[in-house]
């Protein structure tokens, strides 16, 4: 069957299409049916029992696999490469799972995971799952105060963190960020558990903190637990348009049947295939790309602790996926953006025997036509654009490699999966004619996998995506679908911003810099960046009076969304203004001021208050060279 036979099946009959998906995962009890309508949006094999670590790891070791690598350590970054066959990580997990259980952790509670790229990330994720404990891994890049907010909306009863993350050139010091957040967080978790690592010992909190191994010392090793289908398997938190992050849902079977359905379909993996997604633990793409996906496979993962660049060269990928025989590969479109920069021929990518590699795929931003032309004309192999959110935690457009290669059009992530009713509305929410611009909406119900809600936080779930356009879920995208039903993902449209393959608030970024006592008002907004696709901006009004320079107030700012958000937010311009353009109802023209700072034309908004405000945003941002010569 090709893609167009695979999605009419879906399409004729969505039961029978996931009640087949479903036979590919070992259930404790197999659901009485896919879909349940119950929750504010559906959910999926509700009834069915199942475990998630079962399934990942354990069900492989009884296949006869497990002396095969699970996972593969690369870290430029320490100089080291490791392997964990599936036989060890079935122990060390169901050794960690013991441990926590013994300490109280039990199914239903929350545990936060604040760790780099290190195998340990995964084993904690999976030792959760093992017991039925609900995770929520925390990006490292993310500062104390980020961290706590997430304590706060959880309530986990225990942390799980590395002593330290190691960026080019810098130890990020892990305990003292979860000292601080755990400090600053109303709940307090009544354990941490801390992994060690030999670039940095961190200092323990005597009676609340354990160290990895000594936790673990003696403890009797958990089975696993079996869960109903609707079971949270885990939190992830993801930006939104305020500063409170949205704590999207991953439901345990859903999940497991759309992972392990994605693998062959999507990336053509089965068991004992190697795959990489170079991302991090701490977004959507890590826990489905890089742990859950091709361990449900039985394939080989990799865990990377380093840079596209850097780290030590522009060709650190290449060496990986040469030695690990990689057969499909995942990145980001920023990282082939910084590899090309440094290597625009290519010559990196000679040196290597990539010829098992069969695809790449790319997704986390818009794939900008320049990058793709210059992956397919270096690699030789089919480069994959594909579209999807934290919130659906797998593909929603793609190209299904494993079912059938569709003709690649540049620019665009190619055609609806199965699951998914991809369709483009007006304002009014009314369908509108292929090649037109609007917002895209997901017509209910969402296939399994996706959020079924955002945690504790049934009605701002409705509100952020169900009620715009009733019937759908709104994705916050807008494009396009053309003639040949190829979707366009062209824009947010809120202000969600995305920074090198990295989702970010503005809302968020305005919060922060709005608590300076020097900033009356603020806005911020993305630009258009070369390497990182977009990066933040910060307008600021200063309070009536402020006498101080505008270069010190900037500074303070820049340093205060670097405390608070974190370095991953990468908030390093700002300019200070008079006023800020506004419609006669207060809007701020955030939009308006984008365009002006990316020097695209754009029409004067007929709502605006005083069109002059625009000519000395013009002139600020011309001040520090925007818009940037092309
Ligand atoms: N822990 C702590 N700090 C982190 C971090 C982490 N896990 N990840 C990033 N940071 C820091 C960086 O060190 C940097 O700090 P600096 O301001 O002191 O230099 C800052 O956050 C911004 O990071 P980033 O935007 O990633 O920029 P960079 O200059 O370090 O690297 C790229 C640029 C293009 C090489 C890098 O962004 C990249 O590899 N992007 C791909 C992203 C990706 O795979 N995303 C996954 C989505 S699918
Ligand atoms: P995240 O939740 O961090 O994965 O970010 C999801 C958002 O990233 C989407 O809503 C899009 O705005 C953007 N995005 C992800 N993949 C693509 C893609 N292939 N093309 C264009 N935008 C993308």
């Amino acid at each position: 069957m090709g893609y167009k036979e695979v999605y009419s099946a879906w399409q004729a009959d969505p039961e029978g299409f996931w009640m087949d998906a479903a036979k590919g995962i070992d259930w404790v009890q197999g659901p009485s049916k896919a879909h349940f309508d119950q929750g504010p949006a559906g959910e999926w094999f509700a009834d069915g029992m199942v475990n998630t670590c079962f399934n990942a790891v354990d069900r492989h070791v009884l296949a006869g696999r497990g002396d095969q690598i699970a996972i593969m350590h690369e870290s430029p970054i320490t100089h080291s490469t490791k392997g964990i066959t599936y036989k060890e990580l079935q122990a060390r997990v169901s050794s960690l799972a013991g441990a926590l259980r013994m300490r109280g952790v039990e199914k239903g509670d929350r545990v936060i995971i604040y760790m780099p790229m290190i195998p340990e990330a995964l084993e904690a994720m999976l030792a959760c799952a093992r017991i039925g404990a609900i995770h929520s891994v925390v990006f490292g890049g993310f500062a104390a105060h980020e961290l706590a907010v997430r304590i706060d909306d959880c309530t986990p009863k225990a942390i799980i963190a590395a002593s330290c993350g190691l960026e080019p050139g810098r130890v990020v010091h892990y305990k003292p960020l979860l000292d601080a957040a755990i400090d600053l967080a109303t709940h307090k978790p009544e354990f941490c558990v801390v992994f060690q690592r030999e670039q940095e010992v961190a200092k323990l909190v005597e009676g609340r903190d354990f160290s990895w191994h000594g936790f673990q010392y003696g403890v009797k090793p958990a089975e696993c637990v079996p869960v109903e289908g609707n079971h949270p398997a885990y939190i992830l938190y993801t930006s939104g348009t305020t500063g409170a992050p949205k704590g999207v849902v991953r439901p345990t079977a859903g999940h497991l049947v759309a992972l392990n359905w994605s693998m062959k379909a999507i990336y053509n993996i089965e068991a004992g295939d190697r795959f990489w997604a170079a991302s991090d633990v701490g977004w959507v793409v890590g826990h489905s790309y890089i742990c859950y996906g091709p361990l449900l496979a039985g394939a080989t993962t990799v865990v990377f602790e380093g840079k596209p660049v850097g780290t030590p060269h522009a060709g650190v990928f290449w060496r990986i996926i040469q030695n690990h025989r990689i057969k499909s590969f995942f990145t980001a479109p920023t990282a082939l953006r910084a590899i090309r920069r440094e290597d625009p021929n290519g010559d990196y990518i000679k040196r290597y025997k990539l010829h098992e590699m069969q695809a790449l795929f790319l997704a986390g931003e818009r794939a900008d036509p320049e990058t793709v032309k210059w992956a397919q004309e270096h690699l030789g192999v089919p480069v994959i654009d594909h579209w999807w959110q934290t919130e659906t935690g797998w593909a929603i457009a793609g190209n299904p490699l494993g079912i059938e290669l569709l003709p690649v059009k540049v620019g665009s992530p190619t055609k609806p999966m199965p699951g998914y009713d991809v369709q483009v509305l007006d304002e009014g929410g009314h369908p509108v004619a292929p090649g037109t611009l609007g917002a895209i909406a997901i017509k209910l119900p969402l296939p399994p996998g996706t959020l079924p809600t955002l945690w504790n936080a049934d009605d701002r779930f409705k509100k952020s995506y169900l009620s715009h356009f009733p019937g759908y879920y709104e994705t916050g995208d807008a494009g396009y679908i053309d003639e040949d039903g190829y979707v366009y993902i062209m824009a947010r449209t809120d202000d969600v911003i995305n920074v090198a393959g990295h989702r970010l608030s503005t809302g968020a970024m305005e919060e922060v810099l709005a608590s300076h006592k020097d900033v009356a008002e603020c806005a911020v907004i993305g630009v258009a960046d070369e390497l990182k696709g977009q990066l933040p901006m910060g307008f600021l009004c200063l309070t009536k009076g402020c006498t101080r320079p505008a270069a010190d107030v900037i500074k303070e700012c820049v340093r205060l969304v670097r405390d608070q958000i974190g370095p991953v937010a990468a908030f390093k311009l700002a300019v200070v203004v008079d006023r800020l353009p506004k419609t006669r109802s207060g809007k701020i023209l955030r939009g308006t001021m984008a365009k002006i700072a990316d020097g695209v034309e754009y029409k004067m908004p007929a709502t605006i208050d005083d069109p002059a405000i625009l000519d000395e945003i013009t002139a600020a941002l011309k001040a520090i060279g925007y818009p940037e010569a092309a």
